[in-house]
């Protein structure tokens, strides 16, 4: 198995960081084994000539390829329930009040395979039933990883994963494949746009949100990205709005929302005379 040197980790840690927030420090055993049959397979000599590859790659390729082999994409249906209680009860009936145009803008940042995106596509159908249609109620789902993008496009999961699924959603929002597996409706999926986007660039998004999840993300970043990342959600969020976080996570000290209760923060409405 091909090691990596101190002098190639530092530099592969440093490029990371500065590109996509991501902390790899003392990580070195997991970075190597991540990466270690891929350079064996690929022919490259060793981790020295595979890196100076990835730091010259102008098509993109192989930094998509390292990205999609070193992000941690764990997710799950109903993570952190409390959100979704939070959701149904405050944040929804709250929107309803608020937006009077019916444009209900919601930002899942960090989808990895599209659990939670499908999981407030579920919640969205459960709240407003027929009068969903009254609404436009589109999610948008970002990532870094084009294998997890790829992936949550589909909507297709295994058995397992539907396991905290509540009683009667199984049956209403997924259907079940040939091979066993299940699949989002095609309803639900409609409701949900994945897209690329680096949470280490600019949020160039035409519209403001109601609602932007970010949990479990940033519990990989260093304090000032996390400091800037949250100024830049701030910013794309609608006075009124709100931003969740994991419950793991801690907000920077300098924090430009308000916090509501653990892991779920405001930002104030403009009060007009
Ligand atoms: C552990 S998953 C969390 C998924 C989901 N939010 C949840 O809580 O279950 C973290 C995701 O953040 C993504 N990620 C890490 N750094 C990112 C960045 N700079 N920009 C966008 N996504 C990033 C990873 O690719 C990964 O899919």
């Amino acid at each position: 198995m091909p090691e990596i040197s101190d002098r190639d980790f530092k530099q592969l840690v440093a490029f990371i960081k500065a590109r996509y927030g991501i902390n790899l420090e003392g990580k070195k055993f997991i970075v190597q084994s991540r990466l270690s049959n891929y350079i064996q397979d690929c022919g490259f000599r060793d981790f020295t000539d595979y890196l100076t590859v990835v730091f010259c790659d102008t098509s993109g390729r192989e930094v998509a390829n390292l990205i999609n082999r070193l992000t941690t994409n764990h997710t799950y249906f109903m993570r952190e329930p409390e959100h979704f209680a939070h959701f149904m009860d405050v944040f929804l009936p709250l929107a309803e009040k608020r937006i009077a145009d019916h444009d209900l803008r919601i930002w899942s940042a960090g989808c990895s395979f599209g659990n939670e995106p499908y999981n407030l596509a579920m919640c969205l159908d459960q709240y407003f039933g027929f009068r969903r249609r009254e609404w436009d109620l589109q999610i948008l789902a970002t990532d870094i990883s084009f294998n997890a993008l790829r992936s949550a496009a589909k909507g297709v999961f295994g058995e397992q994963a539907l396991k905290n699924v509540p009683n009667g959603w199984k049956e209403k929002y997924f259907r079940r494949l040939n091979n066993g597996l299940y699949q989002v409706t095609d309803d639900l999926r409609s409701n949900v746009v994945f897209k690329y986007h680096n949470l280490m660039e600019p949020i160039s998004f035409k519209k403001k949100f109601d609602l932007i999840l970010c949990r479990n993300v940033m519990i990989y970043f260093d304090d000032s990205t996390k400091s800037a990342l949250c100024k830049r959600f701030f910013e794309a969020t609608e006075d009124g709005g709100y931003l969740y976080i994991g419950h793991a996570e801690t907000a920077p000290e300098d924090m430009p929302y308000i916090k509501e209760i653990a892991a779920i923060y405001k930002k104030p409405e403009v009060m007009t005379e």
